[in-house]
């Protein structure tokens, strides 16, 4: 579809008098990382941490998410792809709010992320890889998901018959089969803090 016609508008409420008012800045948390592995889980308890220090958040969040907006959307690469794309635009959008958005997706594609990072904006891309192995997540299996993929009843799951590709040079790795969850939300918040992205 062409855009030769549409304007973009500039509004006289700014992104940058909204994270003054705020006092942080807005930027997008991107997790990635295998199902099970604990992207929602940490993403909650971070926002947790951050939303009790007064900060504006949202979470993005995979389930969520694919039972509204992308409810039209399945689990080929094509979907996936579609599903990042348009997650990626909201999350801008969020972030242009004056937000911290959390996003929970399994994004296993490298040249997803990448776009991602593209349309987000480098100095707003956080990209969070959590960290597990398969093994793990499959014994925990919160959702009885692995134990369907290796039974036939769910073609083409992640980590299973079809591919995650990990992050190469992620801004923050955590290892969720080594810490405990409130120990991941703190090392992501601290994280936060070290980059001047927030102050406590
Ligand atoms: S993504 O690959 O497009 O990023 P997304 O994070 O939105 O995936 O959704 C993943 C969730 O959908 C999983 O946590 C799981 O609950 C569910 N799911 C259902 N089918 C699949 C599948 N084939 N592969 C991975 N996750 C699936």
């Amino acid at each position: 579809m062409s855009t030769e016609n549409l304007f973009f508008h500039q509004h006289r409420v700014p992104r940058n008098l909204k994270e003054e008012r705020n006092n942080h800045k807005s930027r997008v948390l991107w997790f990635t990382g295998l199902s099970g592995s604990g992207k929602s889980t940490i993403a909650n308890a971070t926002e947790k941490l951050l939303f009790d220090e007064g900060f504006q958040t949202y979470i993005l969040d995979g389930d969520n998410v694919r039972m509204g907006l992308n409810k039209d959307l399945g689990f080929s690469p094509e979907h996936r792809t579609e599903n990042i794309r348009r997650i990626t635009e909201v999350a801008k959008l969020f972030a242009d709010s004056g937000s911290l958005v959390l996003t929970a997706f399994i994004s296993p594609y490298l040249e997803d992320r990448l776009q991602a990072r593209e349309i987000i904006g480098q100095e707003d891309f956080i990209e969070i890889y959590i960290k597990a192995d398969l093994s793990v997540c499959e014994s925990r299996d919160p959702k009885g998901l692995y134990k369907k993929a290796r039974a036939g009843e769910i073609k083409g799951f992640t980590g299973i018959d079809a591919p995650y590709e990990a992050p190469k040079n992620p801004e923050l790795i955590i290892e969720s089969d080594k810490y405990d969850v409130d120990t991941c939300a703190e090392k992501i918040v601290d994280f936060l803090i070290r980059k001047n992205i927030i102050n406590k």
